[in-house]
């Protein structure tokens, strides 16, 4: 039984394992295969969420897990209580894993290191969202056939985003390279020593263009740039769209600003892989919910 907290702390050998096991989900046709019916899984949400909450339910019951959903807000949670107090409650109770989402980063670890079940993270503050980076890695090896000396540019609101620390760490892990491109108040400066910032120009020519949400709900002091003027200056326009090489792939983890960010025609286009990202969202927490459990 192995927690998920971070793709920092798993080695090539790990990330490949899992991304063949991805694919041998991805390929099997029959829906429901209970080979984990024996066991008792609690998704824990204390921060909201579509994709990851209902991809994991989705991967859960495909594997014949018994699916228990928390949310925070019909909680005791509401009265006062703490997340350390609600893990271990259901702990209690007979669990044999928990996914978790916090919105405080490095929560989780201290968690980890306190419960005795597995935790898979499903998105912790601004540090690591690990199962996010699977499915972008896993979205990026079925198309190019592998992942070492892809060119990924991660493109916007690198400060929160949890979605660029994973895929920064599983990448360059993976061998591919990732340069990053971000207005001066979104920046990520510890993070320099691992990825140069380029130019919105520079950014344009990689294999993959990863486009990122800007992420007004923790912006404290509000953005400085309007999204008419993020669109100007950072957005992937359909005019910025039609000079990528025919080659390269759009990526983006959603939920999408629509014309802020990436505009509405370029989330349709050819060479947008969102929908696909979402899909294989399924088979990666398959793969990643038998690593907790088997
Ligand atoms: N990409 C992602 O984590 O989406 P949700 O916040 O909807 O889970």
């Amino acid at each position: 039984e192995r927690s998920l907290l971070g793709m920092k702390e798993l080695a090539e050998s790990e990330i490949t394992q899992l991304l063949d096991r991805t694919a041998y989900w991805d390929h099997q046709s029959e829906k429901l295969t209970p080979v984990l019916r024996a066991h008792f899984v609690a998704n824990m949400f204390f921060e909201n969420s579509t994709r990851t909450r209902f991809s994991f339910e989705m991967a859960e019951k495909r594997l014949g897990v018994q699916v228990l959903n928390f949310t925070a807000a019909a909680s005791s949670v509401e009265k006062g209580e703490s997340i350390y107090d609600t893990v271990r409650t259901l702990e209690s109770m007979g669990i044999d894993a928990g996914v978790v989402r916090l919105k405080p980063a490095g929560v989780l670890q201290q968690l980890a290191e306190k419960v005795g079940v597995p935790l898979i993270n499903a998105g912790d503050g601004n540090n690591e969202h690990p199962t996010q980076a699977l499915l972008d890695l896993y979205t990026m090896r079925k198309h190019f056939g592998g992942l070492k000396g892809l060119k990924v540019s991660i493109i916007g609101d690198i400060m929160h985003s949890r979605v660029a620390r994973s895929n920064l760490w599983a990448l360059t892990k993976m061998g591919a390279s990732v340069q990053f491109c971000a207005p001066a108040n979104m920046q990520a400066p510890e993070l320099a020593a691992y990825a140069p910032y380029v130019s919105m120009e520079e950014a344009l020519k990689a294999d993959v263009v990863m486009m990122l949400r800007v992420q007004l709900e923790r912006h404290a002091s509000g953005i400085i740039l309007s999204a008419e003027q993020y669109r100007e200056h950072f957005g992937l326009t359909e005019e910025r769209a039609s000079r990528l090489d025919p080659a390269t792939i759009i990526m983006h983890p959603a939920p999408v600003n629509r014309n802020v960010e990436i505009d509405d025609a370029v989330v349709e286009s050819s060479q947008s892989r969102i929908f696909p990202q979402m899909a294989n969202g399924v088979p990666v927490r398959m793969a990643v919910m038998e690593r907790a459990l088997q």
